[in-house]
């Protein structure tokens, strides 16, 4: 038996965040370059987000390439970029049919010209997708995220199109990149690492977290779903006390 049967279809997560680290341990334990453990790792974006679909969940994110990444040796940054062109390519009808939609989030100016072209396109093609939206976090950290809201929150203030008073948490909000997206409910790190390298710190502030030692070339559909039964044990209390959250659920 799967564990999606176990699964409790009335308290899934409806956005799960997951942090794919371990590509390149994956590839040294092998004794192979680190470009085959990103490889073996489209493998499994291929498996989670299926099972993702499959389990009824409405949003899945994923942490592709982080600002900080850009700093890794340059043979690698490229190599991570002609995978992400093969990947969208080899993808996106796929994606089609299946009805997930692309969104990316994150500094795409920064990306080459044919990297950008082809997301532009992929994002174009799956836009009716109406099952899974898939975000790629790419080219993104959640301090750059929160640097450029702060910039377009003072340019409008400045300009006259947004009043200091009317600034909450709402409207800070509406300036990230996040803005059509509900917080996710489940944030899981493969790798072992338990660190949030600077992703989706506002977004996270009332998610819980799940860390595996799996590296993400070995994450499946049996992991996901170990990890969404995981977090339906937990109560979210949001300050509250049980006592609350119980009456709430009557
Ligand atoms: C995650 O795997 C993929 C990216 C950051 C692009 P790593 O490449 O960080 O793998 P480890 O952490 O070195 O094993
Ligand atoms: C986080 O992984 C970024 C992605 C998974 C894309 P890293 O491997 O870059 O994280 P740190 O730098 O070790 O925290
Ligand atoms: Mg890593």
């Amino acid at each position: 038996m799967s564990l999606i049967d176990k699964l409790d279809h009335n308290r899934l997560p409806a956005h799960i965040a997951i942090i794919m680290d371990g590509n390149g341990r994956w590839a040294k334990a092998r004794g192979l370059d680190r470009g085959e453990g990103h490889k073996e790792g489209v493998e499994a974006i291929r498996r989670v987000a299926e099972a993702a679909s499959r389990a009824s969940v409405q949003y899945l994110t994923l942490y592709a390439f982080s600002t900080e990444n850009w700093r890794r040796p340059s043979e690698e940054v490229n190599g991570l970029m002609d995978l992400m062109v093969y990947a969208l390519t080899r993808e996106t009808a796929a994606l089609k049919k299946n009805g997930v939609r692309i969104v990316c989030i994150g500094n795409v100016d920064r990306l080459p010209g044919h990297v950008r072209e082809t997301l532009q396109e992929c994002i174009h093609e799956t836009a009716g997708g109406e099952r899974l939206t898939l975000v790629i976090a790419l080219s993104y950290s959640s301090k750059w995220e929160l640097t450029e809201a702060a910039r377009k929150i003072s340019r409008d203030v400045k300009a006259g199109t947004l009043r200091e008073e009317e600034i909450n948490e709402e409207i800070l909000s509406q300036y990230l990149t996040t803005r059509d997206l509900p917080d996710p409910d489940l944030l899981i790190r493969t790798g072992g690492e338990q660190r949030i390298s600077n992703f989706l710190l506002w977004q996270c502030a009332y998610t819980e977290f799940y860390f595996t030692e799996t590296f993400w070339p070995d994450f499946n559909e049996e992991e996901l779903y170990k990890a969404i039964l995981n977090y339906q044990k937990r109560e979210r209390r949001y300050g509250m006390i049980s006592e609350q959250i119980e009456s709430d659920q009557k």
